[in-house]
């Protein structure tokens, strides 16, 4: 089929969530490169939004996928033991602050089962905290209670009022502003340590800091969401291991899998010893295709240090894109390989974001007019100053 003829395809039965696609589909992929139909190769850097860690056809993710099928067993449900679950379990506690981890299949799942841990964790105490802050500009996902978790109209207005009760947001980087919503029926207050589709905005130290303190003080749980920062993109594991901030819940997905569909609730002891049997549960989540593919992904790239690949290539990239002139940037910044250029009102990001397209490179972009790289962690310095260079001409024909 030709392009046209799948997007007519799409047009004609797909619901119309996505609207109009970037004009290509991508049919195959080696290392950092994306072809499409007519065989034209593009630069990827935004991995699928943050999820190709490795890239395309690694060699690792490849061979896991190709073992588990031609064992044979791709799925069995969790009424029996699954040896990639619990390997994987094992492999993020032992990198992590946490003691027990539940799998997912989502991003968006991840975080309405650490909402529901954190009821659970009080209800079995007697206590009646239900209620989870979170903050303004957030993204959580598109699930009911996560649509409510996050802060941006865009998302909310359509589905008002919104359900679950009790799921409110105050503003980022805002202690005052947090702790003037807590109140005696909070269970926890829900944060991304950096806001990635909010705008590419990394939290302040002083106040994720302060967020746990404050947590402490008023006896509720820290929830991390560590969707998008997670597995090694900004320089670390997960993200709070770059602000030694430790939250009592975490979730995880997109790099967990390096392409295939897996999400992850991780927990201290102290929250999983009040979850109890029958309190979660999923057919999918932590299927043996999913977690030995995500096993055998993130084993490599803890065993390779690719957070110190991030922090390197990320100190590297940003040097890059600071370099970049054009008096319609307004700012740089991220954390290791999750960088964003924000524009000025007068240059839509997605605008640069096409014209970078029709040149060969893959970008995204993120609420508050940002252009946001997230490329594949294997990605080559040569790469980099191909795209910066792309970006410059793009700044200079635009200008
Ligand atoms: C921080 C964060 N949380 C949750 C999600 C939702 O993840 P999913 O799309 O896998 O449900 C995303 C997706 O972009 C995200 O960036």
């Amino acid at each position: 089929m030709n392009l046209t003829e799948i997007k007519a395809l799409d047009a004609k039965y797909f619901l119309e969530v996505f609207g109009e696609r970037n004009p290509v589909c991508f049919v195959r992929g080696e290392g950092c490169t994306l072809y499409d139909q007519d065989g034209k190769g593009y630069t990827d850097l935004f991995s699928g939004i943050a999820v190709n860690a490795l890239g395309y056809h690694h060699p690792v993710v490849t061979k896991a996928i190709i073992d588990q099928a031609e064992a044979g067993v791709l799925h069995t449900s969790n009424l029996y033991y699954v040896e990639p679950q619990a390997k994987l379990a094992q492999l993020l506690c032992e990198n992590t602050f946490a003691d027990r981890v539940f799998f997912s299949n989502s991003g968006a799942e991840a975080n309405e089962g650490a909402m529901k841990l954190a009821c659970k964790y009080f209800y079995a105490q007697g206590s009646k905290r239900y209620k989870i802050v979170s903050a303004d500009h957030s993204f959580h996902g598109r699930t009911l209670a996560t649509v409510a978790a996050t802060g941006h109209d865009y998302y909310q207005e359509p589905f008002r009022p919104l359900l679950p009760q009790g799921i409110s947001q105050v503003p980022y980087n805002d202690i005052d502003a947090l702790r003037a919503a807590i109140d005696e029926e909070t269970a926890a207050v829900m944060l991304e340590p950096m806001q990635g589709e909010g705008g590419v905005t990394p939290g302040k130290a002083e106040y994720l800091k302060a967020v746990r303190e404050l947590c402490d003080e008023k006896g509720i749980l820290l929830i991390f969401d560590e969707v998008q920062t997670g597995i090694c993109r900004t320089g670390a594991f997960y993200c709070y291991q770059n602000y030694g901030v430790t939250p009592d819940i975490m979730t995880s997905a997109k790099g967990l899998g390096c392409g295939f569909p897996i999400g992850a609730i991780l927990a201290s002891e102290k929250v999983a010893s009040k979850i109890s049997r029958g309190d979660h549960g999923s057919t999918f989540g932590g299927n043996t295709f999913a977690c030995a593919v995500s096993l055998a992904a993130v084993s490599y790239m803890i065993e390779n240090d690719f957070s110190a690949v991030a922090r390197e290539k990320g100190e590297y990239f940003m040097k890059a894109l600071k370099g970049v002139k054009g008096d319609k940037i307004a700012d740089v910044r991220g954390m290791g390989m999750l960088l964003g250029m924000e524009m000025d009102a007068s240059l839509p990001a997605a605008q640069v974001a096409r014209a970078l397209l029709a040149k060969g490179f893959v970008a995204g972009t993120a609420s508050g007019n940002v252009l946001r790289l997230a490329p594949p962690l294997i990605i080559s310095y040569e790469e980099m100053d191909a795209f910066a260079a792309a970006l410059q001409a793009v700044m200079d024909e635009i200008a």
